[in-house]
C-alpha cells in the first residue's frame, strides 16, 4: 500500500515544491521507489516544470533511446479528488507525494494534512518565521497524538532546507525546534542554485544532470542521506539496500570468502 506525504508549512516560499522535486527523482531511480506526485498547487509548478522544461528534453532523449521514459509520474489534482485518487491507485506506487498549496490555513488543506501518513514541514532558519513555522508544527503534533490515539497512522517532521552552513540561524532553529519537542529531520538539504534547477525527467544524482545543474559531491551527499532518512523515517521499502546486501552475500559465500582475517 502506498505511503502519503506532503510538504506542507503555512508559510509560501519556503521550498515545499523544490523538495518535492529535488527528492523524488533520486527516490524513484537510485531507490527504485515507484513514485507518483500529485500536484495540487494552483501555481502547477511541478507540472509546469513537467511539461514546459523536461518535455522537450524527453522529447528529444526519445529519438536516440526509444525507452527513455519519466522516472515518475505526475498528476495535476484538485484538492477536493486527493482521496478518489490515493483510494484508486493505493497499490501502484510506493509513496505518493502532495504538493500543497503555498497556504496551510484552508479546511481542504488540513483534510489532505490529516490524509497523510507524514507531514514534512519545510525548516527555513529566517528569524520572523521560527515561531509560526514552529506553531504549525504544534498544531501537526497534536494531530499526531490524536490519530495514535485512535490507532491511526500519523506523523510530522521539520526539514531544514535553504542552509546557509555556518549561519547561527540555523543551529538556533534546530535548539528552537528540538526545545520544543517537536520532531525534524538530523538530514537537510543546503541554499544551492542547482537544487532550484530539479527536473522531474533527471535525478541530482546523475553525474551528468549534476554538472548541468552545477551540483557537487556535496549536493550528492545530502540528497542522498535525506532520501535515506525519509526512507527509514516512513519504512518504505529499500530496494537500493535490498540489492547491495545481495550483491555483498554473493562476493562473501560461505567458503568464497573475499575478507581476510588476521589473529
Ligand atoms: N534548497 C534550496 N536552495 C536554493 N533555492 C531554493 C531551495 N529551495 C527552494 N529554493 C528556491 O526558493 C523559491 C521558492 O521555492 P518553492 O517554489 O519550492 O517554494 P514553495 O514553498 O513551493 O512555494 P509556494 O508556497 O509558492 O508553493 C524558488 O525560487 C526555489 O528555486
Ligand atoms: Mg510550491
Amino acid at each position: 500500500m502506498s505511503k502519503i506525504i506532503s510538504f506542507a508549512t503555512q508559510k509560501g516560499g519556503s521550498g515545499k515544491s523544490t523538495l518535492a522535486l529535488v527528492l523524488a527523482a533520486p527516490l524513484a531511480t537510485e531507490y527504485r521507489l515507484k513514485i507518483a506526485i500529485l500536484d495540487c498547487d494552483y501555481q502547477q509548478s511541478i507540472v509546469k516544470t513537467r511539461n514546459q522544461i523536461d518535455a522537450p528534453s524527453l522529447a528529444a532523449m526519445l529519438q536516440a533511446d526509444p525507452s527513455a521514459k519519466y522516472p515518475y509520474d505526475v498528476f495535476p489534482l484538485s484538492l477536493d479528488n486527493v482521496f478518489d485518487f490515493t483510494d484508486t491507485h493505493q497499490d501502484d506506487y510506493d509513496l505518493i507525494i502532495i504538493d500543497i498549496p503555498g497556504r496551510a490555513d484552508g479546511e481542504d488543506v488540513f483534510n489532505v494534512l490529516t490524509g497523510c501518513d507524514a507531514v514534512i514541514v519545510p525548516l527555513v532558519s529566517d528569524y520572523l518565521d521560527r515561531a509560526s513555522t514552529a506553531e504549525f508544527m504544534g498544531i501537526l503534533e497534536s494531530i499526531k497524538s490524536a490519530a495514535n490515539k485512535a490507532g491511526l497512522p500519523f506523523d510530522y517532521f521539520g526539514l531544514a532546507t535553504k542552509r546557509i552552513a555556518g549561519r547561527r540561524e540555523e543551529k538556533e532553529m534546530d535548539e528552537y525546534i528540538d526545545g520544543l519537542g517537536l520532531s525534524r529531520f538530523n538530514s537537510f538539504l543546503s541554499n544551492r542554485l542547482a537544487y532550484s534547477r530539479a527536473s522531474t525527467l533527471h535525478s541530482l544524482l546523475t553525474p551528468g544532470f549534476r554538472t548541468y545543474a552545477g551540483g557537487t559531491k556535496d549536493s550528492s551527499d545530502e540528497i542522498r542521506r535525506v532520501c535515506e532518512e525519509l526512507i527509514e523515517r516512513l519504512d518504505l521499502p529499500n530496494h537500493k539496500a535490498d540489492s547491495l546486501a545481495t550483491a555483498v552475500s554473493e562476493v562473501d559465500e560461505p567458503g568464497k570468502s573475499s575478507t581476510t582475517v588476521t589473529e
